[in-house]
C-alpha cells in the first residue's frame, strides 16, 4: 500500500482524526523540517503528516525549509505527497471556497533553496518538470472532490509568488496575462523538490480570497481566516476519501 504524506498548509497545521503512532524528529543534511513528521492511521491506512508552516503556524512561506521538509518525508517512508495550499483566485471561476487541482505551475518566487542538486556534485542533473504534478494523484483528488460534491476545477495554473505580502493589482493582472488561475506562496520549490526525490506530488488548493483587484475591496486576514475555517472540513473529507480508497 502506498504510503501517502500530507503537507498541511495554512489552516491545516494538524490533522484531526489521525491516530498518532509516532512523532518523528528527523534531522536532515539541510537542517530541521518545519515540525516533527507525524505518523499514524488516517482513514484506515498509515499516513505521514507534516505542517508546512510548523505547529503552531509560525514559519512564513519564504522561510519554510522546503528541502528539509521533503527530505524528512522521504526519510520517513513517504511514497506520494498530497500538498494542501490556500490560494487567491485569479480566474473568474476561482471564487472563495472553490477548489483547484492545478496541472501546471509558474514560479515567481526567488532566493529560496530550490534544489538538492547543489554543492559538491559528481554530475549536473536537470530533472524533467514538463508536468509538475502527478496525474494519478490529481485524478484521485478530483474524484474525491466530485464525490464530496465540492465546487472544483480539475485544471489550473498555479502562480507561486514570494510573499509574505500579498500582490499588487498590477502583479495579479500580469499573472493573469501569463495564464495563471490561482496564486499562492508555497507551491515552489516544494513541487520540484518532490520531483528531484522522485516522489509523486499533487496539490489540493483551496481559494480563500479573490486575488488583488478581483474584488471591490482590499484583502483582509479576517476574510482569509473565515474561508479557511469554512473550507477545512471539506479538505479533510477529500483527503480521507483519497486515503480510504
Ligand atoms: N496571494 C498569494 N498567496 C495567497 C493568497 C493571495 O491572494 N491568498 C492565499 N494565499
Amino acid at each position: 500500500m502506498t504510503v501517502y504524506a500530507i503537507i498541511g498548509g495554512t489552516g491545516l497545521t494538524q490533522l484531526e482524526g489521525l491516530t498518532l503512532s509516532a512523532a518523528l524528529n528527523i534531522d536532515t543534511p539541510y537542517g530541521a523540517p518545519s515540525a516533527p513528521v507525524l505518523r499514524g492511521n488516517y482513514a484506515g491506512r498509515e499516513v505521514l503528516f507534516l505542517a508546512r508552516h510548523g505547529h503552531p503556524h509560525r514559519i512564513p512561506p519564504h522561510q519554510v525549509n522546503y528541502r528539509a521538509n521533503l527530505w524528512a518525508l522521504k526519510q520517513a517512508g513517504a511514497e506520494a505527497i498530497l500538498a494542501v495550499n490556500a490560494v487567491g483566485g485569479i480566474h473568474p471561476a476561482m471564487g472563495t471556497g472553490h477548489f483547484c487541482v492545478p496541472h501546471q505551475i509558474i514560479d515567481y518566487s526567488w532566493g529560496r533553496e530550490h534544489t538538492f542538486f547543489a554543492g559538491e556534485l559528481d554530475h549536473v542533473t536537470h530533472v524533467d518538470f514538463s508536468y509538475p504534478y502527478d496525474e494519478r494523484l490529481r485524478r484521485q483528488l478530483t474524484a474525491a472532490l466530485m464525490a464530496e460534491s465540492c465546487a472544483y476545477s480539475g485544471h489550473g495554473v498555479y502562480a507561486c509568488t514570494q510573499g509574505p505580502r500579498l500582490e499588487s493589482v498590477a502583479e495579479i493582472a500580469r499573472l493573469e496575462r501569463d495564464g495563471c488561475d490561482i496564486v499562492g506562496m508555497t507551491g515552489m520549490p516544494e513541487a520540484v523538490l518532490a520531483r528531484e526525490l522522485e516522489l509523486p506530488y499533487a496539490c489540493l488548493a483551496l481559494v480563500v480570497n479573490p486575488a488583488a483587484g478581483k474584488s471591490s475591496g482590499v484583502i483582509t486576514m479576517a476574510e482569509i481566516e473565515r474561508a479557511l475555517a469554512d473550507g477545512m472540513n471539506q479538505v479533510k473529507a477529500v483527503l480521507a476519501r483519497v486515503l480510504g480508497a
